[in-house]
Formats: structure tokens, C-alpha cells, sequence
């Protein structure tokens, strides 16, 4: 008994010892949950790898990839440069940047079979069900495939897989497994967007828009779709089958799902005038407000702040990009974001709930003449930089399975009647 006295006065004096008063409280409040709780509600707050990859600063509002701050990559570099800077730390030489978009080039087009496969799938099919299946159908010609602990195939393997992403969209887009032969491409952008919208990818300011918002959603830390790339990768699974879980992950209405419930959400609301009414009966009825909230976010997203500021009023205002998809019924759909932003910040910014990424990116993808049901896809081809950088990561680290425990609040052992007694 005096040794346990002893130990709980060690912690005591050990959480006392903590400088850095941020981190003490995040220590004291994991303990509080364990004592109230018994366990860890989505496990908030629970750190459970380390990670070089990248950082939030939930109170300043700060995001950085490698140290770097997101929306300056987004702002002043390629698509090229950020993988680059995920996957290697560093951002890249001129001549790596040109190598990576080369590599990128070669690799793009996917195996014939996978191809036809996507051909054939429902059309009613969502692209997130589309684009996971895709993903593990590419581990078919990777005969390697389940060699995870070679750290070298695994940079190559990622970059593979990268190259490919963009190319599952467009072939089940157009139904044509050469949907993009005879073209060349200047940059992986440029790529991507024509995946979604080949007349658009040949305007430099629409592809250098599309590339921004690539960037910006390209890591985000331990999110939910990340944690399930690391988790399914905890278990030695495949790259295929772990980026196909963080896709499934990623579709969620509560994740990356979101900006395609914001869109839908917009539609519903008639006009500005309708918009505090709507919020209220949202919040009278405990409901969430879409693109609204975040985990870590104690203010407001910044990446949802650079859309914000430094994309919409280009599109909306029509000062610089000739902004084409804008139509009057979009314009008006602007107008009921902002006036739902203008609520939203009165009625939850106390609470230290701000709108996130998802709120704003819907409206540009919109004027892009991208469809809705796109939306999280176009997410997921930023993403997949992060999600390779962390699962890279997670093959070099001292693995250890996840697997984490529970709080059973089940039926203690029960006797089951067997035997003549028990029929009736
Ligand atoms: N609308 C209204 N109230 C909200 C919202 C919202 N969007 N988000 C959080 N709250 C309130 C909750 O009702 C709750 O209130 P209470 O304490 O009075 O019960 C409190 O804030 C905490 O909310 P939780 O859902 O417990 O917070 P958590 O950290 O678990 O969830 C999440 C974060 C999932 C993002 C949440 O804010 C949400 O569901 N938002 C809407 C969906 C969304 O936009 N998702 C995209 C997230 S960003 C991304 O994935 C890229």
C-alpha cells in the first residue's frame, strides 16, 4: 500500500514538474477522463504514435506540413513540392521536383483489368466507394504488394499509388480507360483537374486554384482517416488496403464527407433571410451545422480562412479567374454562406466553434463545375499525400499493433441451458 501512496505521489509530483502548462493540462485532463469515464470517448486527446509529418495549433489556428505553414505552401508551391516535402522532409531541388512530375506521368495510367473493372461498376455507385475499391484492385498487378517493411518500395509504391489516384476518377468519370491518352500534362494539377473537368485543365489560373486547394487538405495530423491508415497499417496490412480504409474513413459526413453535405445543406435554405431561422432549429434540436466544428480548431480552420479570403471573392466577385461554373443559383448559394458564417460565428463562437475547410471548399469545387458527389474525392487526392507520408512513417517506427482496449458494460458470464430442460 505505501509503495501505491508513493507511486500517486510521484505522478503528483511529476505533473507539478511540467513547465510547459499546455501540455500539463492535456496530461491532467486525459487523468480526470480515466477517473470520471473509465475510458476515452473517441479517444479525444489521446496521443497514440509520434509523428514528424505534420502539427496543428488548435488555439492559434496554425497548420504546418514539415514545419512549414500549409497555406504558404498552398500559396507559393506545386503539388509536386508538398508530396516531395511529406515524403522526404525537405522540399525538393528544381530538378527532384521535375523527376517526381515525371515519375508521376509514367505511372499514372492503371492496369487494364482495374481499369475495366471500374468501367463496369454501378454508376449509382458513390466515387468514395469507387475510388476505395479502385485503390484495392490496384494491389492486384502489384504482386509485392504485401512486402510492407521495405522502406525504399514503399517511398516507390506511394508514388505509384499517387500517380494512379486521379486516373480512378477519370476512368469511371468518362467510362473510357483512355480517357486521357494523347494528352500531356505540364503538372500533376493539371492532371488531376482534368480528371474532373478537362476543359477547365487547360486554363493555368483554374488549375493553379485546384492546386491550392489540393495543398491545403493534403495532411492534417491524426485525423480520423489517417488514424485508419496507421491503424490497418499497424497490422502489417498493404498500403492498397490500408489507404482503402482511410477513404472509407474519409467519407464520413462527420470528416471529409462534409463539404458535400455543405453544398446540400445550402440548397436547403431558400435565401439569406432564411438562414437564422434554419440555425436556430438546427440547435434547438441538437443537430450539427455542416463544415461547422473541428477537434482540435479552438478558432477559426486557416485553411478554411485562405479559401475564404483569398479564393471566393476571386471567383465571386469575377476580378481575376473568368469564373464560368458561377452561376445565379450558386451566386445566391454564396450569399447564404456568408450570412450562415455570420450566425454560426454569433450563436457557436462562444462555445469556440468556427466553420472548417468543408464550410468554404464546396462553393470553389462548385464553380468549377465539379458535381457534389466529387467533392470528398477531390479531398482524398490532396489527402493521399499525407496518408502515404504517415503510413511510410508508421513501417519505419518500433510498430506496435493498435489495439486498444475497452470498457466492457456488457452481461457478466451467463449459464446457457442445454440439454432436454431447455426445449420446450
Ligand atoms: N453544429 C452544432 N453544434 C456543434 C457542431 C456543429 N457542427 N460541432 C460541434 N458542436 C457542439 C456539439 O453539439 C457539442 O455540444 P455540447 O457540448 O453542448 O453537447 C460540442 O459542440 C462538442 O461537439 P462534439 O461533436 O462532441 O465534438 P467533436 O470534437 O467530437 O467533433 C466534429 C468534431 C465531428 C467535427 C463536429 O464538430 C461535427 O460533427 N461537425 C459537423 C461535421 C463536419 O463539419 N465535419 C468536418 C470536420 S473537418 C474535417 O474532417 C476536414
Amino acid at each position: 500500500m505505501s509503495d501505491k501512496k508513493e507511486t500517486i505521489k510521484d505522478i503528483y509530483d511529476r505533473l507539478q514538474g511540467i513547465e510547459d502548462e499546455e501540455l500539463q493540462e492535456k496530461y491532467i485532463t486525459i487523468i480526470l477522463t480515466l477517473l470520471e469515464k473509465g475510458y476515452f470517448p473517441g479517444l479525444a486527446g489521446i496521443p497514440v504514435v509520434k509523428s514528424r509529418v505534420s502539427k496543428v495549433d488548435g488555439e492559434n489556428g496554425v497548420l504546418t506540413y514539415r514545419g512549414y505553414k500549409a497555406t504558404e505552401l498552398a500559396q507559393h508551391y506545386s503539388y509536386e513540392d508538398v508530396c516531395f516535402l511529406l515524403l522526404h522532409e525537405d522540399l525538393p531541388l528544381p530538378e527532384e521536383r521535375e523527376k517526381l512530375c515525371k515519375r508521376f506521368m509514367d505511372n499514372k495510367e492503371i492496369d487494364p483489368s482495374v481499369a475495366r473493372t471500374l468501367v463496369a461498376m454501378d454508376d449509382n455507385l458513390h466515387p468514395m466507394n469507387v475510388l476505395s475499391a479502385g485503390v484495392l484492385n490496384l494491389q492486384g498487378p502489384d504482386k509485392t504488394a504485401r512486402e510492407v517493411l521495405d522502406y525504399n518500395q514503399n517511398m516507390k509504391r506511394s508514388i505509384r499509388l499517387i500517380a494512379k489516384f486521379p486516373s480512378i476518377i477519370g476512368v469511371f468519370r468518362s467510362n473510357d480507360p483512355d480517357y486521357a491518352s494523347g494528352r500531356d500534362f505540364d503538372t500533376f494539377a493539371e492532371y488531376i483537374l482534368y480528371s474532373f473537368n478537362p476543359e477547365l485543365s487547360e486554363k493555368k489560373e483554374w488549375v493553379d486554384m485546384f492546386e491550392e486547394l489540393l495543398i491545403l487538405h493534403a495532411d492534417h495530423t491524426l485525423n480520423n482517416s489517417t488514424f485508419s491508415a496507421r491503424a490497418v497499417g499497424s497490422a502489417q496490412a498493404s498500403l492498397y488496403s490500408s489507404i482503402s480504409s482511410a477513404i472509407n474513413s474519409l467519407s464520413g459526413p462527420l470528416h471529409g464527407g462534409a463539404n458535400e453535405r455543405v453544398i446540400e445543406m445550402l440548397a436547403d435554405i431558400d435565401s439569406p433571410a432564411d438562414v437564422e431561422k434554419y440555425v436556430d432549429h438546427k440547435l434547438e434540436r441538437k443537430e450539427k451545422i455542416m463544415g461547422v466544428g473541428h477537434r482540435v480548431y479552438k478558432t477559426y480552420d486557416p485553411r478554411a480562412i485562405y479559401i475564404k479570403e483569398n479564393m471566393l471573392p476571386v471567383l465571386f466577385n469575377g476580378k481575376e479567374v473568368k469564373a464560368s461554373g458561377v452561376t445565379e443559383e450558386l451566386q445566391e448559394q454564396y450569399e447564404i454562406a456568408q450570412k450562415l458564417e455570420e450566425v454560426v460565428l454569433d450563436r457557436l463562437g462562444p462555445k469556440r466553434i468556427y466553420p472548417n475547410v468543408d464550410f468554404w471548399s464546396g462553393l470553389v469545387l462548385r464553380a468549377m463545375g465539379i458535381e457534389p458527389s466529387f467533392f470528398t474525392t477531390i479531398f482524398a487526392l490532396g489527402r493521399i499525400m499525407g496518408w502515404c507520408a504517415h503510413w511510410v512513417e508508421h513501417m519505419e517506427v518500433t510498430n506496435k499493433i493498435y489495439r486498444p482496449t475497452q470498457l466492457y458494460d456488457g452481461f457478466e458470464e451467463r449459464e446457457l441451458l442445454v440439454g432436454p430442460e431447455s426445449e420446450n
